[in-house]
């Protein structure tokens, strides 16, 4: 990269095929560094639930929610699971997206989640968008383990005697999560999953703070975890020690924006503390159904006050140091792979600014053009 003469004078640059992009924006590729890709199907029913008032837990105490997409993670084939995913991640290429982190976490068993994290090493092997894949058995305690009055301890177990061993041991997972909050993982069950994780190799994240202040975010920065994300409640406490910390702030606007909730993460106050602050789309039927990131850019500029520059950033290079991939991706720079994004606007700022559409006009990895609106 640099300018055309020197550009050109490169001896790599002879073999180089010459793209003229009209003048059009590019940017690095979009890192979406927080997505459940492989579920079965939306939950739209409880769409029109969650308009008419009933809230998040409500419908996941009726056994709607995680455990409604459990029971049809379950019920589906790999081969029908893949097909969605696939179809998913042209989509993400299509919204400029050249990177994802997919979590596992609808099985909740161990045939069902050794199913899914499988299904990501595939998909990772077969399409040209990267798949940095998490385990998060710890989603929620499972049906099956509710009934008995030590279920949840036993859930536990399973995870860290049986699970964790094997998902280690195959390579399958490079981050471990869990989902720590009212309704599903305690502080203590937290840090003993993800304790259990890091000795075996797979470094920690967590959704922390979601719909209650659970103190995940100070167990995720004790325990250098790679990302804490969500914060929509996080204290004072918290934001200054993720302003003195390496764990990155992962803010997820998506799910404020389709459960129609107000409390959105402080993004500014994170971002005046010194935090790293990164932008996903938290990709999954129950709380954000979307893979488009220049939506989360729209949501990061009127809901979270974040200027356009901050919220590109947060969607590139942040984002990738919270998928420890910063050295090979999230920037424009030499050495780096050649992860783009082409917007059709003349203007960066135009890519939050018009929202709800996509403006994505061609998107490379590796050098190679994975989609083009031309060739739609
Ligand atoms: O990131 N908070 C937990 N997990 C997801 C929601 C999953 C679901 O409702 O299916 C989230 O919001
Ligand atoms: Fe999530």
């Amino acid at each position: 990269m640099g300018t055309r003469a020197k550009v050109e004078a490169l001896l790599a640059a002879r073999a180089a095929r010459k793209l003229d992009l009209g003048g059009r924006v590019v940017l690095p590729g979009f890192v979406d560094s927080h997505t459940h890709l492989i579920h079965a199907a939306s939950r739209a029913e409880e769409y029109e639930l969650k308009i008419a008032g009933a809230s998040y837990e409500e419908i996941a105490r009726k056994g709607g929610g995680i455990l409604n997409s459990v029971k049809k993670l379950r019920a589906a084939t790999a081969e029908a699971l893949k097909g969605r995913a696939l179809a998913a991640l042209r989509e993400f290429a299509a919204h400029g997206t050249t990177t994802i982190e997919a979590k596992s976490g609808y099985g909740l068993d161990v045939a069902s989640e050794l199913k899914i994290l499988g299904l990501h090493r595939q998909l990772a092997n077969e399409q040209p968008l990267e798949i940095s894949s998490t385990f998060l058995g710890a989603h929620v305690v499972p049906a099956e383990f509710r009934a008995k009055p030590d279920g949840p301890a036993a859930y536990v177990r399973l995870l860290v005697d049986n699970l964790l061993p094997q998902v280690a041991e195959g390579g399958l997972a490079e981050f471990c999560d869990v989902f720590c909050d009212r309704g599903a993982f305690s502080w203590e069950q937290s840090r003993e999953i993800l304790e259990a994780g890091k000795r075996k190799g797979l470094a920690p994240r967590l959704h922390a703070e979601q719909l209650t202040r659970s103190g995940a975010t100070q167990l995720a920065i004790k325990l250098g975890a790679a990302s804490c994300d969500h914060l929509e409640q996080v204290n004072r406490a918290d934001i200054v020690a993720l302003g003195k910390s390496k764990t990155v702030a992962t803010l997820l606007p998506g799910c404020n924006f389709h459960l129609g909730l107000q409390q959105y993460a402080p993004a500014r106050a994170l971002i005046e503390a010194g935090a790293i602050v990164a932008l996903a789309t938290d990709y999954n039927p129950g709380t954000s159904p979307t893979l488009s990131m220049a939506m989360i850019l729209s949501l990061a500029c009127t809901q979270l006050r974040m200027t356009p520059a901050e919220g590109i950033v947060a969607a590139t290079i942040n984002a990738e140091h919270a998928l420890r991939r910063e050295k090979e991706v999230g920037s424009i720079e030499v050495g780096k792979q050649a992860d783009l994004a082409v917007f059709e606007v003349e203007d960066y700022r135009e890519i939050p600014y018009y929202f709800g559409v996509n403006k994505c006009w061609m998107t490379m990895k590796k050098g190679e053009i994975v989609w083009s609106a031309d060739s739609e």
